[in-house]
């Protein structure tokens, strides 16, 4: 009972009953629901009930995310194995471990692992430092050749299209590389690949360059490990391929190159056409292979076939005799019947002719032989033709063999002291089981059974012996050995093969007898399963990977192999001497001893038990090679495949031996002095006298002595893993000695060299450090002047602020000193007038007085002279009192008089005063600004033709222009008056006008006033705006004086212009940089104006003029004339210039606006004469 959650990792058996499956692996993904929902490796989900749960057993951690050696798989089952391959294989990790045999998946696609690098990568590793790889077996067998001294072999198995080729070619390319001499042998040993592939590969169903020949290549290395030779060793060559294929299966490639490669003269010589001509290369229907280049390949093995010394001629001859079997795979036979008997003759084709003189025999060869001209029937003939062909074929084969491995091959020296060690790669096919199993797949299993055995001995059964003889604790395993079934087989007396040759030689014999002989012999055998049945022709064997029944039909024909005797005739009768060659040693046999030739199967028993033989005195490696998918198509795992092939591999027993035993040993000496480098202190081996306690010191030390390892008598027994870690930590020792070494050489170099580089550091440090700090220097100092221009700013700020009080201080004094002395000045002149005005007062009073004293003494003198007069008349009273009469008389009209003047002034204060009270209620009214002006400076346009020349002087200013002339005598008198209080006169001589206009006023411009508009401004200015400013302010001017018309267009514009204040349309104005233009326009209309044809005068304008002008403008008639003479003085482009007529006022604003704007001195020049009307005196002449 266990408890599942979301993410575990499970085995799911699915419990299907079939043969392949095994329990595969999911992952959990629902469990709270009731059910168990689980995806499976396949992607496939599962929904498993309660009271399924026994179906789902939990996975052990190793399992989940794989392992490199699956020795160290917790769950040790097919299902792990196969798990463990489908993890690595899914992430394109195609080799795994299980202890040193490698497991290599085919990718069936090009992977970046054999590469330059991953060779030097992996040389000179030990198995498990580096992941899982064919290079690190191939490293291993090279570098324990050399360390140990022993051969080595390296046994790659599997099915068809396993890639077990490919593996071969890969260890071959590794020991080239590694063994590093690049020599001519070592080219022409690998070369040897492509003549092998071409003669004894051909495309199947199952591979594209299936090898239908097992083979074993020894490669001998000289003292120093270069190669310097090699032998091939070929097994079972399908020689029934040459003239039958299955279906989309073809022949030997060597055909399809040929007739692909071959030149046309050469084909012409030949007789050959294209592969589709031949009944022999067309059995498959098939004669492309996808992925193959049947042109390079040619190409490619002519010069491999140059590299191993075939020479012309037999490259010649060789063509020839494919040649020959091709012409001869389409010969055609006919029934014929002789003497009642059926018989077959061979129809004479041009293919029959070529073949024969290819084959350099005469025709008359097929019609003397029985068996293909006058044979039973076109079937047997056609067959006999096959087994001809066949024996031909393969003789080629055996032939290029011998040829290859006269090339490579260098005999063993007799002297003893040249020791030559070598590598054995073997390719063989591995254990099947079709449907039909033929005599080949018996003699295949056979050698799988005689591999799997030595697998065994070496792994576990030897082990074993040797551990008991050792006398080391040993917990015995169990184990399935095939002994018993080789025994059957091939060991034991009238074992299966001995049986079938005899019944081969036998001349009776058929199948039937041998499959009675079989049963018979060993229908007892447990590893023996006879026919069900007398009419079953199928037995089975039970092999080490599963039980095989074999169909005994062409058992004999098939393991008899004997040569045709027509062949022997046909190599009579041949002058061909290549022919010749090929069958030497049949030939040489001679007939009796041909008919005693082995059979195929003790042929092939006995080149097997010469290679057990070889590779019992070798250390094996062992490469078992899994075909993923029957598709070849990358990344497609068929999990029943896998398991098939697993369990034909042997793994599952190989991996539990390999676990429980101890395939690592050394003798106590070998262990000494290959680890006494570990132990400080220890002496070499030679010189031990306790090797055993010594080896015990050592292994104890290193790998502790809680571990699983084993002192024997002689030897010492670890694990895989141990000597891993063994080598390792010596690997590491030495290599500390010679770190050590290297140290001290490279502590030398390193120091020179640190010295100059520190030289050169320091160099570079000084520099870049001053470039540093004059950089921070520059950015530090530029941050200190903007400081200190903050700072300064500051304090100048708080200066000029300090300044500007003091000033404003200052100006409120000076301004309260002036207003002060205005005051004082006002006052005194208030004063003075008050002086004078109460002097006036006094003087007209006095002179009243005196008026009246005179008038008074006056009437005396009259009343004096009237009372002379009259005393001369009358009396003196009489006329005293005549006179005294006429005198009061004359008194009262005086006193009349005086009173008449008394009341008429107090009329003309009464009238003052109402005028007074009438302005002061004025002055409550709102102001009309024209009126006012016009009421102001209406004096200009009441008089003659210049303004101010004659006419009435304004309101106000009568009394001081004009003197009445009868008080002439007052101002007499007022002249003589008391003098007024001192004033400052100041001499203003030094600043006259006239001198200031001749030293500063430009051009012909003087001190007097002109009526037109000017060139230039008075004074110099040097910016733009001023000057038009000036210009402008003195065309309003002349406007404002009259002298210049008002702009032409009357038409009023409702443009709200009008609207606009005077100021705002200053500040337009003196912004536009158009002044310049319109000033230039009215200066050139005034040239124009001068010539202007009084023809004008009646034009729509001078109407206008003359409706619109008022007749009591205050424009001067000068101004009036002009403008109905039709003289244009209109502007244009500017709104307070040109747009419309103008009032006085809004002038005046203009003109004080510039001034004030413009604080030049012209423009308050120009104000200044503006608003200050000059005196009558200089009206028309100056300013
Ligand atoms: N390591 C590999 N990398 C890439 N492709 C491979 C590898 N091994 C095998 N193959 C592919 O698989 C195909 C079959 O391989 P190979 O010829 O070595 O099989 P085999 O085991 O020798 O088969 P047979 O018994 O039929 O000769 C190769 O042609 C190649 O395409
Ligand atoms: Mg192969």
């Amino acid at each position: 009972m266990f408890f599942l959650m979301q993410g575990d990792y499970v085995w799911l058996d699915l419990k299907t009953g079939r043969e392949f499956v095994v329990p595969v692996g999911a992952v959990v993904k629902l469990c709270d629901s009731g059910q168990i929902q689980v995806l499976d490796d396949e992607g496939r989900e599962h929904w498993i009930f309660p009271q399924n749960a026994t179906n789902i057993k939990p996975m052990h951690p190793t399992s989940i995310h794989g392992v490199e050696d699956m020795i160290r798989l917790g769950d040790l089952n097919e299902a792990g194995i196969l798990r463990n391959l489908l993890i690595r294989y899914n992430e394109h990790v195609i080799y795994t471990y299980t202890g040193s045999i490698l497991v290599a998946v085919n990718p069936y696609q090009l992977l970046p692992i054999y590469t330059p690098d991953q060779i030097r990568l992996y040389t000179n590793r030990k198995i498990g430092e580096m992941p899982p790889h064919i290079f690190a077996i191939a490293d291993n067998c090279y570098f324990n050749m050399q360390r140990n001294n022993k051969d080595q072999c390296c046994i790659i198995s599997g099915e068809s299209g396993a890639g077990k080729t490919e593996s071969t070619k890969l260890i071959l390319q590794f020991l080239a590389a590694i063994s590093g001499q690049h020599s001519w042998i070592e080219q022409q040993v690998l070369e040897a690949t492509p003549i092998l592939e071409a003669f004894g590969n051909a495309k199947t169903i199952r591979n594209d360059n299936s090898s239908r020949f097992g083979k074993y290549i020894d490669i001998h290395f000289n003292k120093r490990g270069a190669i310097e030779g090699a032998k091939i060793e070929q097994y079972l060559l399908e020689k029934s391929r040459v003239c039958r294929q299955a279906a989309d299966e073809r022949n030997y490639h060597i055909f399809y190159c040929m007739l692909k490669g071959m030149g046309p003269e050469m084909k012409a010589k030949l007789g050959l056409g294209l592969a589709r001509d031949y009944c022999y290369l067309t059995a498959g229907n098939c004669t492309e292979c996808d992925g193959r280049d049947d042109l390079a390949d040619y190409s490619s093995i002519l010069s491999a076939m140059k590299v191993l010394m075939f020479s012309e001629t037999e490259n010649v001859e060789i063509s020839k005799l494919l040649a020959a079997i091709l012409h001869m795979g389409n010969l055609r036979f006919e029934a014929r019947t002789y003497d009642n008997l059926d018989a077959c003759v061979v129809v004479r084709s041009p293919d029959l002719v070529t073949a024969a003189s290819l084959m350099e025999v005469c025709l008359d060869i097929f019609s003397s032989s029985n068996s293909i001209d006058g044979g039973e029937s076109p079937q047997i003939s056609l067959l006999t033709l096959c087994f001809i062909m066949q024996g031909i074929y393969g003789r080629l084969f055996v032939w290029i063999v011998d040829k290859i491995n006269a090339a490579i091959y260098r005999p063993p020296s007799c002297e003893s002291s040249v020791i030559r060690r070598s590598i054995g790669l073997l390719d063989i096919f591995g254990f099947e089981n079709f449907i039909v199993n033929s005599f080949e797949q018996l003699c295949i299993n056979f050698a799988n059974e005689n591999l799997q055995q030595f697998f065994v001995r070496h792994v576990f059964k030897l082990e074993q012996e040797e551990y008991n003889l050792e006398d080391i604790n040993w917990q015995h395993i169990e184990f399935t050995d095939n002994q018993e079934a080789l025994d059957m087989i091939a060991n034991k007396p009238m074992n299966i093969i001995s049986l079938i040759d005899e019944e081969s030689k036998f001349p009776k014999g058929t199948d039937a007898t041998m499959l009675y002989k079989l049963n018979s012999q060993h229908k007892l055998n447990t590893n023996y399963i006879p026919p069900k049945n007398s009419y079953e022709t199928q037995f089975g064997i039970q092999h080490f990977a599963g039980v095989v029944h074999y169909e005994s039909r062409g058992f004999l024909e098939k393991n008899r192999d004997s040569l045709h005797t027509d062949i022997i005739q046909l190599v009579h009768s041949s002058k061909n001497k290549f022919i010749k060659q090929i069958f030497q040693a049949d030939v040489a046999m001679g007939v009796e001893t041909r008919k005693r030739s082995p059979t195929l199967s003790s042929q092939f028993k006995r080149s097997l038990e010469m290679l057990m033989r070889t590779l019992s005195v070798c250390q094996p490696f062992f490469v078992r090679c899994i075909k993923p998918n029957e598709f070849k198509k990358p990344l497609l795992f068929d999990r029943e495949l896998c398991i098939r092939q697993l369990r034909y591999s042997g793994m599952m027993e190989t991996i539990r031996i390999r676990r429980a035993g101890y395939p690592i040993r050394y003798s106590f000496a070998e262990f000494v002095d290959r680890y006494r480098v570990l132990m400080p202190g220890i002496k070499p081996a030679h010189i031990q006298d306790d090797l055993k306690g010594t080896c015990q010191q050592i292994v104890s030390a290193r790998l502790g002595k809680q571990e699983d390892w084993q002192i024997g008598k002689t030897k010492i027994f670890l694990k895989d893993h141990h000597d891993m870690q063994l080598e390792i930590e010596r690997d590491k020792a030495i290599t500390d000695k010679v770190i050590l070494i290297q140290k001290s050489v490279r502590g030398l170099k390193a120091r020179s060299n640190f010295r100059r580089l520190r030289s050169a550091v320091v160099c570079i440090q000084k520099v870049w450090r001053g470039y540093r700090s004059r950089k921070n220097y520059q950015i530090m100092k530029s941050g200190f002047i903007r400081l200190q221009a903050v700072c300064r700013s500051r304090k100048y700020y708080r200066s000029y602020r300090i300044t500007r009080c003091r000033i404003t201080l200052i100006q409120a004094c000076c301004r309260g000193f002036l207003i002060r002395q205005t005051f004082w000045r006002r006052l005194r002149a208030v004063l003075t007038l008050q002086a004078y005005t109460r002097g006036m007062i006094a003087r007209r009073l006095c002179q009243r007085l005196r008026a009246e004293r005179q008038r008074r003494l006056e009437a005396e003198r009259q009343r004096l002279a009237e009372e002379e007069q009259l005393r001369n008349q009358m009396t003196v009273r009489r006329a005293k009192a005549e006179a005294d009469r006429k005198h009061q008389e004359r008194l009262f009209q005086l006193a009349q008089q005086q009173e008449e003047r008394d009341r008429e002034e107090k009329e003309e204060a009464r009238r003052k005063k109402e005028l007074l009270d009438q302005m002061e209620r004025e002055k409550e009214q709102p102001v009309d600004h024209s009126d006012m002006v016009d009421r102001m400076f209406g004096f200009l346009g009441d008089s003659g033709p210049l303004p101010n020349q004659d006419g009435q002087a304004p309101a106000g200013f009568e009394d001081l222009e004009q003197t009445p002339r009868g008080e002439e005598a007052e101002e007499e008198m007022l002249n003589e008056a008391p003098p007024l209080p001192d004033e400052e006169e100041e001499d203003l001589s030094e600043y006259k006008f006239s001198k200031f206009a001749a030293t500063y006023f430009q051009g012909l411009s003087t001190h007097t006033y002109i009526r037109r508009p000017l060139k230039q401004p008075l004074l110099f200015h040097e910016d733009e705006g001023d000057q038009l400013a000036a210009l402008a302010v003195w065309i309003t001017v002349l406007r404002f004086m009259g002298d210049l018309p008002e702009p032409k267009c009357q038409i009023v514009i409702n443009d709200g212009s009008e609207k606009i204040p005077v100021m705002t349309k200053i500040y337009e104005t003196l912004g536009k940089r158009t002044y310049k233009r319109e000033l230039q326009e009215l200066q050139v209309e005034e040239e124009v104006r001068r010539s202007i044809d009084s023809q004008k005068r009646n034009s729509v304008r001078h109407k206008l003029v003359s409706l619109t002008l008022k007749r009591k403008s205050k424009i001067t008639e000068e101004v009036t004339r002009r403008l109905t003479e039709g003289v244009d003085y209109g502007l244009q482009g500017n709104s307070m210039l040109e747009d419309r007529p103008t009032s006085n006022l809004e002038k005046l604003h203009f003109i004080i606006g510039n001034g004030i704007l413009r604080p030049t001195e012209e423009t308050s020049l120009l104000t200044a004469s503006t608003c200050c009307p000059p005196s009558p005196g200089h009206s028309t002449t100056s300013w």
